[in-house]
């Protein structure tokens, strides 16, 4: 289950990335744009904003993000990019920090190449911080009882990955940027990857087991993410962004 309150905890730090993907997105008045994977809405509607004579699709498989959608004003449907298809007046597709969820997505992104209409635009953003410690630690806090509610290591390509598969596109725009991130609080990375990376593990444990979880990797991820005397801490977080156009 996702939490929007918790996801949108880190608003700002998370809004970033969706703002520099969408800016490289060089549609002029297209017809119909689609937030795939809206989550709490709050970036869908900023959609509308630059483009206000598109209509604006969006969906989400949690329901739970689909309602706050709704109260943010988006008109938004409980779907699933496993099965969504676009729909010929498509001119614009965009998914932010949704395609690592779904370890097939290559193919599916071939899929909407070859249904979306010359012209158009697809752009998504996954996290590319797989290697990093936040990653490792939560899979060795997890151990052996946890590794089924883990997904596959590396659930993203790498950005030459994702330039060969758009590569027959007319524009092909991949790159990564790396975000230090600088984040309050006294656990605040264990915050920022319970909204999203923990997500499984809180599922999968009882509350009693879940505390006992958090209060393992709590202090070993202070220490690869160690406070300043300023009582900040920073945080890089390396993404992956693709844009490319039919
Ligand atoms: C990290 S959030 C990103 C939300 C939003 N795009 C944003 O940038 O704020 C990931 C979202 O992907 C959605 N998601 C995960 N798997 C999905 C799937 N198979 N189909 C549709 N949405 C999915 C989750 O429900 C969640 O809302």
């Amino acid at each position: 289950m996702w939490d929007p309150a918790q996801y949108l905890a880190f608003a700002d730090h998370r809004a970033r990335p969706f703002y520099e993907l969408v800016g490289r997105v060089q549609a002029s008045s297209p017809r119909r744009v689609v937030d795939v994977g809206c989550g709490p809405g709050n970036l869908t509607v900023s959609l509308s904003s630059r483009w206000p004579s598109a209509v604006v699709e969006a969906f989400d498989s949690s329901p739970e993000m689909v309602a706050a959608a709704r109260e943010a004003g988006v008109d938004a449907r409980v779907d699933d990019v496993t099965t969504w298809k676009p729909l010929p007046d498509t001119d614009v597709v965009v998914s932010n920090a949704v395609l690592q969820w779904v370890p097939e997505h290559p193919t599916i992104v071939s899929k909407w190449l070859s249904v979306l209409s010359p012209g158009a635009w697809l752009a998504f953003q996954v996290p590319g911080n797989y290697a990093d410690a936040s990653h490792r630690l939560i899979r060795e806090v997890g151990g052996e009882a946890l590794a089924p509610v883990f997904r596959a290591e590396k659930p993203v390509l790498d950005p030459v990955g994702y330039a060969d598969l758009l590569g027959d596109c007319s524009t092909v725009d991949v790159w990564e940027t790396t975000y230090v991130q600088r984040l309050s609080g006294l656990d605040p990375v264990l915050e920022w990857v319970t909204g999203t990376a923990l997500r499984p593990v809180r599922a999968a444990l009882s509350d009693e087991d879940w505390q006992a979880y958090r209060a393992e990797l709590a202090p070993r991820l202070r220490e690869a993410y160690p406070q300043r005397a300023d009582g900040t801490t920073w945080f890089p977080f390396r993404r992956i962004f693709a844009v490319a156009q039919v």
